[in-house]
């Protein structure tokens, strides 16, 4: 699929009116925590949809700078009618408009796998993080499809190994267990989700992965803690 293709499905068909109208606030700050200490942080979210994430980053965390990035521009037109205190910038990905250095902290729930070239945009996530930062990376099993037209597939080996080969380090693996079960009332989608559930206890089949990562820290040794955020 062109990109141009790929652009009009978010503009014209992805279902932002349903993630405004039904946000799962819980279900992303189990992710976001663990970027906490937040407060006075810079902080990024790439490929931020309707812009929830950067919302609690901002109210709960206490960010001092909340950017959230996305292609779509319909996603931005929400983002900034319910976020206005955020920073919205349309853009691609794999591209950031920043200069190297620029976030203590970053996020990306569910996006980078339908980016055209995921390689290319975990290294510009890498480039944009200040040396010690951390950044929460949430992505799908290799079993997971979804109605979006590029969809990158892995284990949790593969997404592992692509993001050490970026130069991050793993720090923890966490779970995310899907939207929840009551999320819209459709039966067929009801019982979806339930079985989702139910094979997410298996581990090496759990739905999507929480990838806690660490970019090093390029401070040389006499610097290191100076300057930097706790
Ligand atoms: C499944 S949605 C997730 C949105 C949001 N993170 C959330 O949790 O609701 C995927 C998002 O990635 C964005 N996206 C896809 N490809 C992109 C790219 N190359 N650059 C920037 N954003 C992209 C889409 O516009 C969409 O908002």
């Amino acid at each position: 699929m062109s990109t141009p293709d790929v652009r009009a499905y978010y503009e014209d068909s992805y279902h932002f009116d349903e993630d405004v109208e039904r946000p799962n606030f819980a279900r992303l700050w189990r992710a976001l925590r663990f970027l906490e200490p937040l407060q006075g942080a810079a902080f990024l979210d790439l490929g931020s949809g309707v812009g929830w994430a950067t919302n609690l980053a901002l109210s709960r965390g206490g960010a001092a700078l909340g950017v959230g990035l996305d292609f779509s521009g319909r996603a931005l037109t929400s983002a900034k009618r319910f976020t206005p205190g955020g920073s919205w910038v349309h853009a691609d990905g794999t591209r950031l408009p920043f200069v190297d250095a620029s976030f203590d902290r970053a996020f990306s729930f569910g996006s980078l796998e339908h980016f055209p070239d995921v390689r290319g945009g975990l290294r510009e996530l890498y480039r944009v993080l200040k040396g010690g930062a951390l950044a929460v990376v949430v992505v799908p099993n290799f079993w997971v499809r979804t109605d979006q037209p590029l969809e990158f597939r892995a284990t949790r080996r593969g997404w592992t190994q692509l993001l050490t080969e970026s130069g991050f380090r793993v720090l923890r693996v966490g779970t995310d267990w899907g939207p929840s079960i009551l999320k819209n009332r459709k039966p067929l989608r009801v019982v979806l989700r339930v079985l989702v559930r139910l094979v997410s206890l298996v581990p090496a089949l759990r739905y999507q992965f929480v990838f806690v990562v660490q970019k090093a820290d390029a401070a040389p040794s006499g610097e290191r803690g100076r300057d930097r955020k706790p």
